[in-house]
């Protein structure tokens, strides 16, 4: 079985020094290509620098994360159109985030669809990061019909009303990770309903670390337990999870 992860930060700190270990256990498992999303300056050279030790295997992503949208958003924004030499798989990971606040609302809806913009002019899909912004995601994805954009929705855990919204902007994908083996999440009913050739897979690690492992870091190599898991919401085997999303992934990706 092969299987892709849509999503995962290897240059997160908390893989510091055992990236290779951790690669290679992902391998191991299955894993045979990591898209590496890009956060912003402070962690774009490691990223890319790993992603160069591994061609074929990590393959980058360039955007500016809605957590890191601030004042300054437009010269983040200019650092990092510095790589598009780096032939990265899709603008991301991009999007609103308004947890922790939305101080920076305006920039975060601004640098947003600069980023859509920039994906549609440079032909590339989308990996959006979308967290208690719904209406004005939806909002701006209205007004960027035009576009013609593609993507997924990474860690996906909204309702199947939401999937089903998202289904009138043409070919998107929602990602699904750890969350849909929590018992107190509703996403598993949702994915019970979401056809698998909609779905890409993914761990967002180190975070969102799928059952039975929460509490320990999340890695690529869990990325198995979450296709068992959708597996078996969906009555239908690991192998069929593992080829329908490994092809989904490339599809959308151009892997
Ligand atoms: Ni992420």
């Amino acid at each position: 079985m092969q299987f892709i992860d849509t999503h995962t930060h290897l240059s997160d700190r908390a893989f510091f020094g055992e990236e290779d270990s951790v690669i290679h256990r992902a391998l191991r498992a299955g894993v045979e290509i990591m898209l590496q999303p890009d956060v912003d300056s402070t962690e774009r050279d490691a990223m890319l620098a790993l992603c160069r030790q591994y061609p074929g295997i990590l393959k980058p992503m360039l955007g500016l994360y809605p957590g890191s949208v601030k004042e300054d958003w437009r010269d983040e924004m200019n650092l990092m159109m510095q790589h598009l030499d780096v032939k990265p798989v899709a603008i991301g990971e991009i999007g609103l985030d308004y947890h922790y606040g939305a101080e920076f609302a305006a920039e975060q809806k601004e640098a947003f669809r600069t980023q859509l913009e920039l994906a549609a002019r440079l032909g590339l899909p989308v990996n959006i990061h979308l967290r208690e912004a719904t209406d004005d995601f939806f909002q701006i994805l209205d007004d960027c019909k035009h576009l013609g954009l593609v993507g997924n929705l990474h860690a996906f855990s909204g309702s199947y009303e939401t999937f089903c919204r998202l289904g009138k902007y043409g070919d998107w994908y929602v990602g699904i990770g750890g969350v849909v083996t929590f018992k107190k999440a509703s996403l598993a009913e949702a994915v019970k309903k979401i056809p698998l050739d909609r779905i890409v897979l993914e761990t967002d690690s180190p975070y969102l670390t799928p059952v039975p492992y929460r509490g320990k870091r999340n890695d690529s190599s869990y990325l198995p337990v979450i296709a068992e898991k959708i597996a078996s919401l969906q009555g239908v085997d690991i192998e069929r999870v593992a080829e329908q999303t490994t092809l989904n992934a490339k599809t959308l990706f151009n892997l």
